[in-house]
């Protein structure tokens, strides 16, 4: 099947699937997006990601560009329409187009564009192989709470990150504590066996992967503690992983080349990465019957 996406009420073959240049979005940023993730062609956790991205626009003063209920309608299309088992959609909002002028325009609608991704499962050879972390400043604004467009920041660590044969960059805040990586939430698991994440503040995104593995974590009779976390702390902990809605959980075996705990991927960590799995299993298999 070619590919399809959504922008603005119609579903076009994606290689001319085109926005304004004076698209808001284009020349300030000035939108936010979500990614859901797909399994068996349905999406994972929709509500949440909806409500969030309800929220981040209204942060920013935008309006829903249609209901939570229509835009589920939209993703279901764009997922049917590029046959996708397997992978996520991309939405985005903007201000919409408008003569480049900072103040909001005065009647202008919101852009909303929809893209469909594939993607392959982890193995579980490459969930226990675990991945590598760096360390660098968080050279980001103080509202990371709103999924903003304007990323980059998370581009130039994510490709310094991956230019140091790392995974992913922990971002840390000007007292040295961990805020999120580039694009996942950061964890460890200290030595009594707890979970520590950092609260959700004005530092970090509120992953919806966080939030889920926070529940489970609770039902598997772990205990989660949110609370900042120094990179040492981090470096001496029985373990450390990150979650996102496309990495699921990953455990992390080095931060800045120092390995985290034995230097392997932990149970804890495998066991709350199992647990997610099943969730994802489970909640396609609900949508589907
Ligand atoms: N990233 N922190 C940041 C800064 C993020 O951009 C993301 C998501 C997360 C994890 O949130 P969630 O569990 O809701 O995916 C944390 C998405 C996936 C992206 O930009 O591709």
């Amino acid at each position: 099947v070619s590919r399809i996406s959504y922008v603005n009420g119609h579903y076009v073959p994606h290689a001319g699937a085109m926005v304004h240049i004076e698209d808001r979005g284009y020349q300030f940023a000035d939108g936010v997006y979500e990614v859901i993730h797909v399994c068996d062609g349905q999406l994972i956790d929709a509500g949440p990601h909806l409500e969030r991205l309800e929220r981040s626009l209204g942060e920013i003063r935008i309006a829903m560009p249609m209901t939570r209920r229509a835009l589920g309608v939209v993703l279901t299309q764009v997922i049917r329409r590029n046959r996708l088992s397997f992978g996520s959609l991309y939405l985005q909002v903007t201000r919409g187009v408008a003569r480049r002028d900072f103040p909001f325009p005065a009647h202008t609608a919101p852009t909303l564009a929809v893209t469909a991704q594939r993607m392959h499962p982890y193995s579980a050879a490459k969930v226990a192989a675990g991945v590598a972390v760096i360390t660098l400043p968080d050279i980001r604004w103080g509202r990371c709470d709103i999924k903003s467009i304007g990323l980059l920041a998370p581009v130039l660590g994510k490709q310094q990150a991956r230019a140091s044969g790392a995974f992913e960059a922990w971002q840390l805040d000007s007292a040295g504590y961990v805020t999120e990586g580039t694009s996942t939430n950061a964890w460890i698991v200290d030595r009594q066996g707890t979970l520590v994440t950092r609260p959700a503040d004005h530092r970090i995104l509120n992953g919806v992967t966080r939030l889920r593995l926070m529940t489970l974590a609770q039902d598997m009779g772990l205990a989660v503690l949110e609370r900042p976390f120094t990179v040492a702390e981090a470096q001496s902990a029985a373990e450390a992983f990150l979650s996102s809605t496309t990495t699921y959980l990953l455990p992390v075996t080095r931060i800045d080349g120092a390995p985290v705990g034995s230097g392997q991927a932990g149970p804890v960590a495998l066991r709350l990465r199992e647990a997610y799995d099943l969730f994802v299993k489970n909640s396609a298999a609900r949508a589907l019957s």
